[in-house]
């Protein structure tokens, strides 16, 4: 796993950051260690990082990499999630902590998409349909697909998905599950070929690719666990910290972009009212006007950053 994840647009987010000595961070999504890593070696000897994981394989393999902070008390390794951000941080720091920077890396790492237990590629033909970025398992991909009504299916495969064959791949999955139970990555790759007709197969898309992405958002839920954390993030910060998210899904950017756009305004009053009535007021500033996208320098590296985008706030 220690070499699998090539960190995305790490230059950019550390531009942004710009972690300096005994500073306190929170990286949301460890993964490859590979941003904890960064910030790490610029925060001398008494900064520190609190790093969650829903995946025992990315701590164990942090314990590991990252040995010497561990042991100088200057990173934690948490294997929750970061839904509980805000509770989790009080079990380390004092109640009145605020940090100097966030960072989030979403969805999942390349040493758990090439991992054949797992189940999220669409590649790998015999893995079990699990999809679960770790423990607690709430959900599984076979669940879903065995036991979700086809309107449920459809939806999540047109929302999350944004399949066009959404329905036609949800009812090809019902009838087959009629006969035999689905377990497999293959036998769903098989049943999502068959449904689409060869003549509106993309080229360059692998049929499967949405409705097993679609699949994985719907199992570790995770545009309601962002949705969930957004807020106890910006309240963690100190005045000028920095809240930095990467995302590679169109949903998730929407949710980070109108979050942003709501907490960095004055006033959410209709603008038919002469008078603002709400008191809101702005908490963040945003520092990415336009979204930031890797170079094509970066995606020719790094192929699986290609849909990644950055977006920064400071809080005010
Ligand atoms: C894209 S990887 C992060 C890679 C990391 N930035 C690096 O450079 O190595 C995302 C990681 O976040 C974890 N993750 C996703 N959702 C999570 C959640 N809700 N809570 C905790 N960890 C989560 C995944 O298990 C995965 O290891």
């Amino acid at each position: 796993m220690e070499n699998f994840h090539q960190p995305v647009l790490l230059d950019q987010v550390i531009h942004y950051l710009a972690p300096k000595s005994n500073q306190n961070f929170v990286d949301c999504t460890l993964g490859g260690g590979g941003y904890s890593k960064a910030i790490l070696n610029k925060l001398g000897e008494k900064g520190k990082i609190l790093a969650f994981d829903l995946d025992n394989l990315a701590i164990a393999n942090a314990k590991l990499k990252l040995k010497p902070a561990i042991e100088n008390n200057q990173l934690y390794l948490v294997h929750e999630n970061f839904k509980n951000l805000s509770a989790i941080v009080k079990k380390y720091f004092t109640a009145d902590t605020k940090f100097d920077g966030i960072v989030f890396d979403l969805g999942l790492s390349s040493a758990q998409l090439e991992d054949q237990a797992r189940g999220f590629s669409f590649k790998l033909a015999g893995a079990p349909l699990a999809m679960n970025f770790g423990e607690p398992i709430i959900e599984t991909a076979e669940n879903i697909i065995n036991s979700w009504d086809i309107k449920y299916l459809s939806k999540i495969f047109k929302d999350y998905g944004e399949d066009k064959f959404a329905y036609k791949i949800a009812l090809a999955i019902a009838d087959e599950r009629k006969i035999n139970r689905i377990v497999t990555t293959g036998q769903l790759v098989k049943i999502i070929t068959n449904a689409i007709p060869k003549r509106f197969q993309d080229k360059r898309i692998h049929p499967a690719t949405r409705i097993f992405q679609a699949l994985r958002l719907a199992v570790n839920q995770e545009l309601e666990n962002l949705g969930d954390v957004l807020p106890q993030a910006v309240s963690l910060l100190k005045p000028g910290g920095k809240l930095a998210i990467i995302s590679y899904h169109s949903l998730e950017d929407r949710i980070v972009k109108q979050y942003f756009k709501k907490a960095a305004k004055d006033c959410l009053c209709p603008p038919a009212m002469p008078i603002c009535q709400c008191d809101h007021r702005a908490e963040i500033k945003i520092l990415t006007r336009k979204v930031l996208r890797p170079t094509e320098e970066e995606v020719l590296k790094n192929p699986r950053s290609r849909s990644a985008k950055l977006r920064v706030a400071k809080k005010i």
